[in-house]
């Protein structure tokens, strides 16, 4: 699988000239398909959303995939795809790594290219499958994606005539060409709880966000929106301390975290509590309500 170079650099190397050359890339491959994948985390929808989507696919149409949904809350995901639909938008939930999902996916994606497809044979075409690509910021599923769909096309790939030979097409079981190379988005950076959000699921590099302020504001999130999840795993008993800082200096004190003197060492917290998250153990959690104008409840 071709990785663009784009992915290694750290979020905040997205300048300017990085963002005209991704969106180029994408629009060149956008006239290519009928329909585009949007994967977004579950556990984050709207913070793992790029911003200008709307303005760079213009009026292709759009089936969005909610991918890590085995870590996303359940009930919130069902929230948001309700809230996709309402938008005119079909969505599914999808497990990149376990193929979970995908069915669907491809049915949707399907049934969106319909209209498409069925003008192309109108005009004397041959039936072709509904052609489509996946777009997405760094580390949200999409090269597990890909090769998930191409596995179970025991990733037949072929060469499209009339297409640069660098374009690989994947068949897709259920009648579906995908583009082997994803659409790379980048992130929104203006918000700082946004690029919080970004850090604790992974999507930022470790390296250039303030680890404290995150594992901090994760378990302020936590103790607002899944108290007893933190209270079990972190075996609190009694009231816990409502600000994020406290909640992980009493984590860390739970854990054992501590340097001379008895003194919490907050960096070791940190990870446990970033660790810990990413890899599901506080619970199955998602951070971003359904926006409040949506008919259908708070997610
Ligand atoms: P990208 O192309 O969009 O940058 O993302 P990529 O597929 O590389 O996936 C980023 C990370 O997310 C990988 O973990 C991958 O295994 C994980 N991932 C992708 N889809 C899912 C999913 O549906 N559920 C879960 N739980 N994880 C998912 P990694 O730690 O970077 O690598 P590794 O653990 O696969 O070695």
């Amino acid at each position: 699988m071709d990785k663009d170079n784009l992915k290694d650099l750290p979020s905040l190397q997205w300048f300017p000239g990085h963002m005209k050359k991704a969106q180029r890339l994408i629009e060149e491959n956008l006239k290519l398909v009928d329909v585009v994948i949007e994967l977004l985390d579950a556990r984050i929808p709207s913070s793992s959303a790029n911003p200008m989507l709307a303005e760079i696919i213009k009026r292709k149409p759009r089936v969005v995939a909610l991918n890590k949904a085995d870590l996303a809350d359940p009930a919130k995901t069902k929230a948001w795809i309700a809230y996709f639909k309402r938008q005119g938008v079909p969505a599914a939930a999808v497990d990149a790594t376990k193929g979970r999902g995908l069915k669907q996916l491809v049915a949707l994606t399907q049934e969106l290219a319909k209209p498409k497809t069925d003008r192309f044979v109108n005009k004397g075409g041959k039936p072709r499958p509904a052609r489509c690509m996946i777009l997405g910021i760094p580390n949200v599923g999409k090269s597990s994606l890909i090769n998930r769909l191409a596995g179970a096309a025991k990733a037949k790939t072929a060469d499209k005539p009339g297409v640069t030979r660098a374009k690989q097409w994947i068949k897709v079981a259920g009648g579906m060409d995908l583009l082997d190379t994803p659409g790379i988005l980048w992130p929104k950076f203006e918000d700082p709880v946004v690029g919080l959000k970004l850090a604790f699921t992974g999507a930022i590099n470790d390296d250039i966000y303030d680890r404290e302020q995150a594992a901090a504001l994760l378990l302020e999130v936590l103790r607002r929106d899944y108290p007893e999840r933190l209270q079990e795993r972190f075996k609190f008993k009694g009231e816990m301390p409502e600000k994020g800082l406290e909640l992980l200096e009493a984590v860390g004190r739970k854990r054992g975290c501590l340097v001379k003197g008895g003194i919490v060492d907050l960096e070791k917290a940190q990870t446990v509590v970033l660790n810990e998250f990413r890899a599901g153990k506080l619970g199955l959690v998602t951070l971003d309500a359904v926006p409040e104008d949506a008919k259908g409840g708070e997610a």
